[in-house]
């Protein structure tokens, strides 16, 4: 059951994303090798800055294939998603024709209004441009902002990966794209998506991998400092109760700041000039800095 293209097992997925500088686990892996031959959407929930949205553009990348994002946003709708008509270029058009006309007398009102609806003016948004690029990797980034219409449009698209245009007729994707979807779980998802979707949740990263990403994302930083970096947050995750504790995201830029500064050790001055990498509420703030120096000035 091998198709041209498509990596042959989960590890191959881990080393092909592991080339673009992205570390996933086996259950990772597992789950995108799964969600490529199966041709189902991954659902994937997980903490802030555990690399949700990074998976997809690294999965495209391994796989050579163009990412198609999607930005989901409150209010978003399937004109915003789909396809829209490039109006001004419409009336442009329209002009252009009524001058035409108006000189040879051969104008007529069933053929000027068909020719506006021609695919030149069509403006692929995400999905449409997603299924007519396919092979492609769709990332329908942040579904939780968007509301249950929005849902369900989505739903409809990822069961058929067809959309009909009334005035062209139907895109079918010749393969459908890979769809990955994420979501902070800020409200939860309808079931039916859920169960079209296969799902995983990323947790934060256990601390030998984090160091490992922090040196592969930025080789600058010194390993004695990845490593002093990545206790210190895997720490603050755990105990300090913060109100947004930090992710990767924040891992990395904290380690980026440090080393910009020339610290090649973590002490609690070089810590407390970079706490805006790391935490970004007050109150984390005064908590973080209570911590460091319950473990630094020791
Ligand atoms: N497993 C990993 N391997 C390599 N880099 C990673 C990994 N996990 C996270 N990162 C890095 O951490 C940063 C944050 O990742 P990303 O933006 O994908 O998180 P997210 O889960 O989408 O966060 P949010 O929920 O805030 O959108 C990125 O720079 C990404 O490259
Ligand atoms: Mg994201």
């Amino acid at each position: 059951m091998s198709s041209p293209g498509l990596p042959e097992s989960p590890a191959e997925v881990a080393r092909l994303l592991g080339t673009t500088g992205y570390l996933a686990d086996d259950s990772l892996a597992t789950v995108a090798w799964l969600a490529l031959r199966m041709q189902r959407p991954l659902l994937l929930e997980g903490e802030p800055g555990t690399g949700k949205t990074s998976l997809a553009e690294a999965l495209a990348a391994a796989l050579g294939q163009p990412l198609v994002r999607l930005q989901c946003y409150e209010g978003i709708d399937a004109t915003q998603a789909l396809y829209d008509w490039d109006f001004p270029r419409q009336i442009l058009h329209l002009r252009a024709l009524e001058a035409v006309g108006a000189h040879d007398g051969t104008a007529s009102v069933e053929e000027a209004e068909k020719s506006l609806y021609d695919e030149r003016f069509l403006l692929a948004r995400p999905v449409l441009a997603a299924l007519q690029s396919s092979p492609a990797v769709l990332l329908v980034d942040e579904v939780d902002r968007a509301d249950d219409e929005f849902e369900a449009f989505l739903l409809e698209v990822l069961s058929t990966y067809q959309v009909t245009i009334p005035e062209l007729g139907t895109v079918t994707a010749a393969t459908p794209p890979l769809v990955v979807l994420t979501s902070n779980r800020t409200r939860e998802l309808h079931d039916a998506l859920k169960r079209r979707c296969l799902y995983h949740w990323i947790d934060h990263p256990g601390l030998e991998r984090e160091v490992e990403i922090v040196r592969c994302r930025a080789p600058e930083v010194s390993a004695a400092l990845a490593r002093q970096v990545v206790t210190l947050v895997q720490q603050l995750r755990l105990d300090e109760g913060l109100l947004k504790p930090p992710g990767v995201a924040e891992t990395l830029d904290w380690a980026r700041a440090l080393t910009w500064l020339g610290t090649t050790e973590l002490d609690l001055a070089s810590a407390a000039t970079t706490l805006g990498a790391l935490v970004k509420y007050r109150e984390d703030s005064d908590k973080v800095m209570a911590a460091l120096d319950r473990v630094l000035a020791r």
